[in-house]
C-alpha cells in the first residue's frame, strides 16, 4: 500500500485565548518548514477566525459539531459555522466528549455526516477505556466504535485518532507494538483513511511511536500548546 502523507494535529482543548496567538503563528511557521507534514490544530471556537487571519496557510480544525446545520440547539455550533470561520477540519467522537455530554456511536455518526456535508475533513476520535484494556476487550471496543460511529464513512476526508482512553492526559502510553496491533485493526476495517496514534504523546515518545506504531501521524493534546515541544513532535515525523 502506499504511504499517505504524515498528518500532526494539536488539540487545545478548552484552552487558549487572544494571548496564546503567537504561539498559533510558530506553530503556523513551523508547518511552513515541514511542507510534507499536514499540521491541523483543533481550537477552541472563539479562536477560530482569529488564528485563521494570524496564518493563512494552516489548517484550522474545530473540536466538536452539531448534528442538524442550524436550529434551537442554544450552546451549539454547527459544521457550517465552523467552517465559515474558517475550520476545514473538526474532531469529533473524542473520549472526553463522550463521557462529558454522554455522546454515543449513533450522534457521532450523525456528526460526522453533518461535517461531510459542510465539506469538513473529520478526525474521529476511538479507543478503549482502562478497564476494557484491562479485560483484552480494546480490539472489540474499538471495532465497534468504528463501524456504530463513521456508518460507512471513509477515504482522504477522514482520519481516525486511535486515543485509549487511558493514556490521555497522564503520562503513560502504550507499546509502541500495541498501537501498530490497533492500526493494523483500524486499517482492516475502514479504508482508505489516515491513521493517528493520540494520548499523552512527547518530542520523547513520538519517535519510537511514530516509526513502530504503524501509524500515519499524531493526535496531540498538551504539548501542542507549547510551540517549541509541538515543533519537536513535527520534526520526528
Ligand atoms: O486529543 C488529544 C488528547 O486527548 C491527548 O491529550 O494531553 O494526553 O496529549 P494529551
Amino acid at each position: 500500500t502506499m504511504a499517505l502523507r504524515p498528518l500532526l494535529v494539536g488539540n487545545w482543548k478548552m484552552h487558549g485565548d487572544g494571548r496564546n496567538l503567537p504561539i498559533i503563528a510558530a506553530i503556523g511557521e513551523a508547518a511552513q518548514r515541514h511542507p510534507g507534514v499536514d499540521v491541523a490544530l483543533c481550537l477552541p471556537a472563539t479562536l477560530i477566525d482569529r488564528a485563521r487571519d494570524a496564518c493563512p496557510g494552516l489548517t484550522i480544525g474545530g473540536q466538536d459539531c452539531h448534528a442538524e446545520p442550524s436550529g434551537a440547539h442554544t450552546g451549539d455550533i454547527s459544521a457550517l459555522m465552523l467552517r465559515e470561520a474558517g475550520a476545514s477540519l473538526v474532531l469529533l467522537g473524542h473520549s472526553e466528549r463522550r463521557r462529558d455530554h454522554h455522546e454515543g456511536d449513533a450522534l457521532i455518526a450523525a456528526k460526522v455526516r453533518a461535517a461531510r456535508a459542510a465539506g469538513l475533513d473529520v478526525v474521529l476520535c476511538v479507543g478503549e477505556t482502562a478497564e476494557d484494556h484491562a479485560a483484552g476487550r480494546s480490539a472489540d471496543v474499538v471495532r465497534e466504535q468504528l463501524t456504530r460511529s463513521l456508518a460507512g464513512a471513509n477515504g482522504p476526508g477522514i482520519a481516525i485518532a486511535y486515543e485509549p482512553v487511558w493514556a490521555i492526559g497522564g503520562d503513560r502510553t502504550p507499546e509502541p507494538t500495541e498501537v501498530e496491533m490497533m492500526a493494523g485493526l483500524i486499517r482492516d476495517t475502514v479504508s482508505g483513511v489516515r491513521i493517528l496514534y493520540g494520548g499523552s504523546v512527547t518530542p520523547d515518545n513520538g519517535a519510537a511511536l511514530f516509526e513502530q506504531g504503524g501509524i500515519d501521524g499524531f493526535l496531540v493534546g498538551r504539548q501542542s500548546l507549547d510551540a517549541g515541544a509541538f515543533k519537536a513532535i513535527l520534526t520526528l515525523m
